[in-house]
């Protein structure tokens, strides 16, 4: 069995501690399914500021290209969002790692789990069997065009920009999706109003002939917001833009019941990073509360990326299983007050019982870190 090498980035905020959780599960899972990981951690983000001054160290840009995969916990700290003179940011830091990467699509399914529809605000006729995944393009359009602020103060400006090709890459990657799915696309864009908008539908149209089973759609992005809350059903495979994928992917996290459950994976062509798609939260630093969901679904679909599928599919089965028994973190039962780890070692548990009996009687054992398995 191939070693395979990760990078382990778990930033600021809460991701440290979810992804302490990941890694623990991933060394179970390992165990269990006989893989081979390398770990390696890098620093980024705000604590790479204090540290060593830049949010994406050199040292760290050529742990992830050396790595076959990433796993990234969270980025961002209060005292830089309240701060719009900072020159140097945290989020940079993860930015660059996309742009240097390649990173171009992020891929972010979001789907109703049965048993969590009384926990989304949204009623639960609308959601139920809601089941999609979004492309968003990560390394162009407004995030990555030219940017610029007057010394005074007095304007500033950024760019959007799209090149075909850009689009044609994730643009692919979406039909290609859809053809496993219900081989149906929609482009979420602002072509009323905007010229990348329109080359996105104009490329769209191109590729799409070349997927005759694949129905592709079109909505403007406003109405797009929408109906993701009215009707998202109608959903299967959301190709979008940059910016627009951000937004509207934070919008139908209320879908599920908590952002603190969407993972999300972003590739490119030599590499991949898994991330939860919701921030630091640095509120919940320190305190056990943070929903390790996100992260260890993240992981599993890590694991599929690098062609472990027995190991990615008994992750996301352990964790539907725990969501179902609700031994979930209060953002999803405010009853509840299991914490992170708690929540975590049940997914353990689970696997276990389901994959290895053996280990699963010693599983005090290995929760304490008395055992090899962890
Ligand atoms: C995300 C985040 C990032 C983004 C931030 C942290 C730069 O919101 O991954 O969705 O805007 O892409
Ligand atoms: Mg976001």
């Amino acid at each position: 069995m191939k070693t395979h090498k990760i990078a382990v980035l778990s930033g600021d905020g809460i991701g440290p501690e979810i992804i302490l959780e990941s890694v623990k599960i991933l060394k179970v899972v390992e165990q269990v399914f006989n893989y081979s990981f390398v770990f390696e951690e890098g620093l980024i983000g705000a604590i790479a500021i204090d540290e060593t001054g830049n949010p994406l160290p050199e040292s760290t840009l050529q742990l992830c290209k050396d790595a076959d995969a990433v796993l990234f916990g969270s980025i961002g700290d209060p005292k830089y969002d309240n701060d719009p003179n900072a020159k140097v940011r945290p989020e940079q830091g993860l930015l660059k790692l996309r742009k240097e990467l390649g990173l171009f699509a992020n891929i972010r399914p979001i789907k109703a789990y049965e048993s969590l529809l009384g926990k989304s605000p949204l009623k639960k006729s609308h959601i139920e069997g809601t089941d999609m995944v979004i492309f968003r393009e990560l390394i162009n359009g407004i995030y990555f065009g030219e940017k610029f602020t007057a010394d005074d103060y007095s304007y500033a400006y950024d760019t959007c920009t799209y090149k075909k090709e850009d689009i044609e890459q994730i643009t692919h990657l979406a039909f290609q999706e859809a053809l496993k799915r219900r081989k149906k696309v929609t482009l979420v864009d602002k072509a009323n109003v905007l010229d990348t908008s329109r080359l996105w539908r104009k490329v769209a149209m191109e590729i799409s002939k070349q997927y005759p089973d694949v129905e592709l759609d079109f909505l403007f992005v406003d109405n797009a917001a929408m109906q993701l809350i009215i009707n998202p059903k109608q959903f299967d495979v959301i190709l979008t833009e940059n910016m627009f994928g951000d937004i509207i992917s934070d919008e139908g996290s209320v879908i599920g019941g908590s952002i603190g459950l969407l993972p999300s994976s972003s590739v490119g062509t030599e590499n991949a990073l898994f991330e939860p798609i919701h921030g630091s939260y640095p509120q919940a630093k320190g305190k056990g509360i943070a929903n390790p969901m996100a992260s260890i679904l993240s992981a599993a679909m890590m694991l599929r990326y690098l062609g472990l599928e027995e190991g990615a599919k008994a992750i996301e089965d352990a964790v539907e299983n725990a969501i179902n028994n609700l031994i979930v973190t209060s953002d999803l039962d405010e009853t509840s007050d299991y914490s992170t780890s708690v929540v975590a070692h049940y997914v353990i548990k689970i696997l276990l019982s389901e994959h290895d009996q053996q280990s699963y009687i010693n599983l005090e054992n290995i929760l304490i870190g008395k055992s090899t398995i962890i």
